[in-house]
């Protein structure tokens, strides 16, 4: 039923809130060691997911397997988990060692085994300064460590984190991000992250699960799921500024299929379509914003006038929304180049790198 390299295997899991279905017949693997990340908006069903693995929710129907022991009746503390929550959940009244120390005493560990593996655990997250204060003498960071080493020093198979640095702001937000990839590293644990932050899951994930309703859309690994997003709305949640989207509908002209919108065609020369392409059909092409060609980047290939609208300088890279065929598109360039506002310029979308959904399903062609 389950495959060994598998850590965590779900299997036709539902969960119902009295009327309301959160999650239906899902299936998910998770490997041996993997960095998993469940991404998705708010309310998509990430928490209940997460809340399911860790045995805090029961589920409707449907097995939980980890390490290939049906768990889905076990209690948490059985389960081989540790999880971290966006909220800390520390104890207020007990310092930072105690906090540590607290479950390790109530399963009777000895003390010569707690020390060692607070000292261990506090050593990996540089917490060592901070053992004898109180979560309220801590910052946000700092609280969040403790956190994170209260699954450390229970040596678990498998940390699920809830959103852990949604309370942060955003500097302290990317330096503990950092430091989760590293202590991935070093530990080399499955690790299954729950966030809504699309930066966070493509720097951090092995593979991405992206979530809407309660479905997962597309399960691969970041650059695929970047580069051939399976429908619309993975193209559209992933990336910021967002991916362009043009409505329009397919043509053939003089035997090539084009992309017509607005009256402006388009070579399709480069694509990789993952059907044929029938003449009439309504499609949405999709490109990112780095993957348009400006005026000196082009090399021959074909081009389209457009008008710039607005320049969003933004140090590394400049952001330049621009007028063409009748749509509003946004161009990352260099940060150096700049262009005034009325500015005309030829654009050339590099179609390897593009998506093609059908206007109906928005499923990817
Ligand atoms: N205890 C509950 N009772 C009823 N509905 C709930 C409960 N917990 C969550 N939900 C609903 O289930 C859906 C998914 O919630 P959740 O898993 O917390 O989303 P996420 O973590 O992705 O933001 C939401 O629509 C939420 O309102
Ligand atoms: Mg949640």
């Amino acid at each position: 039923m389950t495959d060994l390299s598998n850590s965590v295997s779900i299997r036709d899991l539902s969960l119902s809130f009295g009327a309301v279905t959160v999650l239906q017949n899902l299936d998910l693997d998770i490997k041996d060691g993997e960095f998993l990340v469940l991404l998705g908006s708010s309310g998509c069903g990430k928490s209940t997911l997460l809340n399911c693995i860790a045995g805090l929710l029961e589920p409707t129907d449907g097995q939980i397997f980890i390490k290939d022991k049906n768990v889905t009746w076990e209690e948490p503390k059985d389960r081989g988990i540790g999880m971290v929550f966006q909220s800390y959940a520390l104890y207020p009244q007990m310092t930072v060692e105690k906090n540590l120390s607290f479950g390790l005493r109530v399963a009777g560990m000895p003390k010569e085994e707690i020390a060692k593996r607070i000292a261990r655990a506090s050593n990996i997250l540089q917490i060592e300064p901070l053992l004898q204060r109180k979560p309220a003498a801590l910052s946000g960071g700092q609280r969040q460590r403790v956190a994170i080493g209260r699954a450390l020093v229970r040596d678990v198979d498998v940390f699920l984190f809830d959103e852990p640095l949604s309370n942060l702001d955003a500097k302290l937000r990317s330096e503990l991000r950092v430091e989760i990839k590293r202590l991935h590293q070093s530990l080399k644990n499955t690790m299954i992250y729950v966030t809504h932050d699309q930066i966070e899951a493509l720097t951090l994930a092995d593979r991405i699960a992206i979530m809407k309703s309660g479905v997962i859309q597309q399960l691969d690994d970041p650059i695929t799921i970047y580069n051939r997003p399976k429908n619309k709305f993975v193209a559209g949640f992933i990336g910021s500024p967002s991916m362009n989207f043009l409505t329009g509908e397919l043509a053939d002209e003089g035997g090539r299929t084009v992309f017509r919108t607005n009256g402006t065609s388009f070579s399709l020369a480069g694509y990789e379509a993952t059907e044929t392409l029938p003449p009439g059909r309504k499609v949405v092409l999709g490109v990112r914003p780095e993957h348009i060609k400006v005026d000196g980047d082009l090399a021959g290939e074909e081009a389209h006038d457009a008008i710039v609208d607005i320049e969003e300088p933004m140090g590394a890279d400049n952001l330049i929304w621009l007028k063409l065929a009748g749509h509003t598109i946004s161009v990352r360039i260099g940060g150096a180049r700049r262009y005034a506002v009325g500015a005309k310029v030829r654009l050339g979308f590099d179609m390897t790198m593009a998506s093609l959904f059908d206007a109906e399903t928005e499923d990817r062609i």
